[in-house]
């Protein structure tokens, strides 16, 4: 018997209300695997915790966490209340001290739903977009100079390194092997020539030790054109951490928004928990309506058991999922009108 450890941080608004049903439908999954427990904590972090302790997270919540097989996260944020920088930095400080530096969010349009694409449907719309999420663009490096004056200027300098690009390259390159065998790089290479350059290197090195798998390179622009038009031809999509942002975001929308979409923060070495997360935030403007689709959280779940190795477990929540948007079952952003508790209903009649 395998007990997973699994740290529940639901957070704020929508957080809670999704996170509940993803774990109903998880510990249900588990429940039909002999060798499987579930044990849930749940982490009463965010915006309630400041108004008691005037802090969103404990002081130690590192090592709070550290311990856990996995974090499943809802969504923090409450801007009326907290500025977004202070309730989303214990995010940015999981991320970095567990070392997630890959980022993972599949963009699959489930049967029974239409894409925003004519012409195009869930034979077409099927890949994962691989983000590096520790370096590059967003890494707090430069400094703004001549603050109000006319010679006000600012610089950000991103940064690359061959360590870094190479673990998450190697990271596509394997998973490409269980999608359509292909990876494609986005890069901006043509107009930034000294690190994309270096991305455009470590393929060109990487590339023969995987002769198995069709490697090529687009540049962003490029990529997102081609997503839109010719969904298809990609499989497995590595970006650096801005080009990985805003192409996730496009493949959400393309495989049916933001209400379905998971993502991971994964670190594939597992020397640390990874955490899985839907893509949407907190949705102040329909927190505690009990209308927020709970899909995302609950394939986010999926994606957490697939990490822990417990793939049947995971494939039986994917068709629960697929059997339940099939039959029509749709949360109002849908078009329709179940609730999020009914909506998780559903879904957990599905898990057999
Ligand atoms: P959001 O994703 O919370 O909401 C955007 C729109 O999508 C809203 O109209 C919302 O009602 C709708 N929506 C989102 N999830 C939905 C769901 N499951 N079912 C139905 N409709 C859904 O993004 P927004 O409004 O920009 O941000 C709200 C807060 O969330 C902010 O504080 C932001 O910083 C935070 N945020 C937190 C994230 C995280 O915890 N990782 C990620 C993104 C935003
Ligand atoms: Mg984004």
């Amino acid at each position: 018997m395998t007990t997973l450890k699994i740290a529940a941080y639901p957070g704020d608004g929508i957080g809670p209300e999704v996170t509940a049903e993803a774990m109903r439908v998880l510990s249900a999954a588990a429940r039909l695997e002999p060798e499987l427990h579930l044990e849930f904590t749940t982490l009463p972090w965010g915006i309630e915790y400041w108004k008691q302790h005037g802090r969103c997270v404990p002081e130690n919540f590192l090592s709070i966490v550290r311990p856990f097989d996995a974090i499943l996260l809802g969504a923090v944020g409450w801007p009326a209340l907290l500025p977004d920088h202070e309730t989303l930095w214990p995010l940015v400080q999981i991320r970095q001290a567990f070392d997630q530096y890959a980022c993972m969010r599949p963009a699959k349009l489930y049967r029974g739903l239409k894409s925003v694409l004519a012409g195009k449907g869930p034979a077409e719309i099927d890949f994962v977009v691989l983000r590096e999420n520790s370096e590059g663009e967003y890494v707090d490096n430069g400094g703004r100079l001549k603050r109000g004056t006319p010679d006000e200027f600012a610089v950000q300098t991103a940064v690359h390194t061959r360590k870094g690009v190479e673990r998450i390259l190697r990271y596509g390159f394997e998973m490409a092997r269980k999608r359509r065998k292909k990876l494609t790089m986005v890069t901006k290479s043509n107009a930034q020539r000294h690190a994309y350059v270096l991305w455009d290197d470590i393929l060109a090195e990487l590339a023969p030790q995987y002769p198995d798998i069709e490697s090529e390179r687009q540049h962003c622009d490029a990529c997102a054109m081609n997503m839109v038009r010719w969904p298809e031809k990609f499989g497995v999509v590595v970006a650096s951490n801005l080009f990985g942002d805003l192409l996730t975001d496009l493949g959400g929308v393309l495989a049916g928004g933001l209400g379905l979409a998971p993502s991971t923060n994964t670190n594939p070495e597992r020397n640390f928990p990874s955490m899985f997360e839907p893509v949407h935030g907190s949705a102040p403007d329909i927190a505690g309506k009990g209308i927020a689709n709970p899909i995302a959280a609950i394939l986010s779940g999926a994606m957490l058991l697939d990490h822990l190795d417990h793939p049947a477990a995971a494939a039986r929540i994917r068709t629960a999922v697929e059997e339940t948007l099939l039959s029509g079952a749709a949360t109002p952003d849908l078009g329709g009108k179940l609730t999020t508790e009914q909506m998780g209903s559903a879904v957990l009649a599905n898990v057999t």
